[in-house]
């Protein structure tokens, strides 16, 4: 019977050679050397980088034994978000009743793999379960859930989930509030209480709040930005340590420019920023069934000009950049849009697509 590092080093030699038979017909880029690529393959991507590089993982892939799946996650990264494992309905189905092993499943696997684990998400309006979607009670007792909620699940990860995504998505398109159950039964300092629920249960963990589109709207980041100066005049100071800007672009949109002033507004507030949900979309409308040479060099282009964006933040405050799946045939895009996309690093093979390398060769 093999120890488990033995099993650990059979699955990195594994995946080093996978590596390097795809580099043979990857679809790499004229302008690589294909030596210097050869290398890269080998490394994990993480050994270029300054600051962690994660990937969100689910725990049905680790329950199936994917290997190429495990492999790539292991042998790439060093820091990872459970996509799904760690939501509410997934970590709370019934009322008086948690339910933790395919979390479990996850931070084993990490912990093995010395791979971070990034918590997601404490409160979030979608993925709630039916119980907690048709509580009738008063403001109090809706805080007294709330409060368990968050600080029960805090507790129980403590020492394996040093940082935690505790409010997901809270504003709309036009940066006002978001109606949600919690804001709708607490009030509208909801966002504040869950921060504050947070810190009380774990002193020493790194609280974001998280969201998609700040990268490019304005009055949402505006909105935030508020939120956060809100937190900090009051006294006492409403915790929170760090912004998670999701990033599901297009190879197109935002531009680069509006994601560097988004970027630079939480720069100048001293706060970790996260490049939380990284992809890149290339058939947004649909329009395209097949993944062209040209789309494959727009989408290389654009991870590396993110990568670029992302090298301008001061290393304290940078979390890391977390891609949000590894092969584009498990990509959320592609299931919950139901349409053709290819928008990660790796392709349906688990091939190195030329992003990859306009992502690894800037960081
Ligand atoms: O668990 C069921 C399974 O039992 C069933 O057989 C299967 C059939 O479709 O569905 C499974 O649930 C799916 C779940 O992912 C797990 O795979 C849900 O249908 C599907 O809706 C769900 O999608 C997730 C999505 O959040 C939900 O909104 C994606 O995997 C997940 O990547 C995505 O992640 C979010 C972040 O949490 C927040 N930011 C946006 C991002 C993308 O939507």
């Amino acid at each position: 019977m093999p120890s488990i590092s033995e099993v650990f080093r059979i699955l990195l030699m594994i995946s080093c050679c996978v590596c390097i038979l795809f580099t043979g017909g990857c679809g790499e880029s004229e302008d690589n050397d294909p030596d210097e690529m050869l290398t890269i393959m080998e490394d994990p991507i993480h050994s270029y980088a300054s600051y962690p590089i994660g990937v969100a993982i689910d725990s049905p892939h680790m329950l199936d034994d994917d290997i190429y799946y495990r492999s790539l996650a292991t042998h790439h990264h060093n820091s990872a978000t459970p996509g799904n494992d760690m939501k509410m309905d997934a970590l709370h189905p019934d009322e008086n009743s948690y339910s933790w092993d395919n979390a479990e499943e996850i931070l084993d696997f990490c912990n093995q793999h010395e791979m971070r684990v990034h918590g997601h998400v404490l409160v979030w309006h979608q993925q709630v379960p039916s119980w907690m979607e048709e509580y009738e009670g008063t403001p109090e007792e809706w805080e007294a859930i709330l409060k368990d909620h968050i600080q029960t699940i805090i507790t129980h990860f403590a020492g394996s989930v040093d940082s935690w995504d505790v409010v997901n998505e809270a504003f709309e398109e036009n940066g006002q509030l978001r109606h949600t159950i919690w804001r709708d039964n607490i009030g509208d300092d909801y966002i504040a209480k869950c921060f504050q629920w947070a810190r009380e249960a774990g002193p020493s963990i790194k609280l974001f709040y998280n969201d998609f589109s700040l990268s490019y709207n304005a009055q949402k980041m505006q909105a935030v930005l508020e939120m956060i100066d809100d937190f900090r005049s009051r006294d006492p100071e409403i915790p929170i340590d760090g912004i998670g800007f999701q990033m599901h672009i297009s190879d197109d949109q935002p531009l680069n420019e509006y994601i560097q002033a988004a970027v630079d507004s939480v720069k100048s507030r001293d706060l970790l920023i996260h490049f939380s949900e990284l992809d890149v979309s290339l058939n947004k409308f649909g329009l395209y069934s097949e993944l062209t040479e040209e789309m494959k060099i727009r989408q290389k282009e654009r991870y590396s000009d993110i990568v670029q964006i992302y090298n301008t933040i001061p290393r304290d405050q940078q979390f890391g950049i977390t891609i949000w799946g590894i092969s584009d045939a498990d990509s959320w895009i592609r299931y919950c849009f139901n349409r053709l996309d290819w928008p990660l690093l790796f392709d349906e093979e688990f091939e190195p697509k030329p992003a990859f390398w306009g992502f690894v060769t800037s960081l």
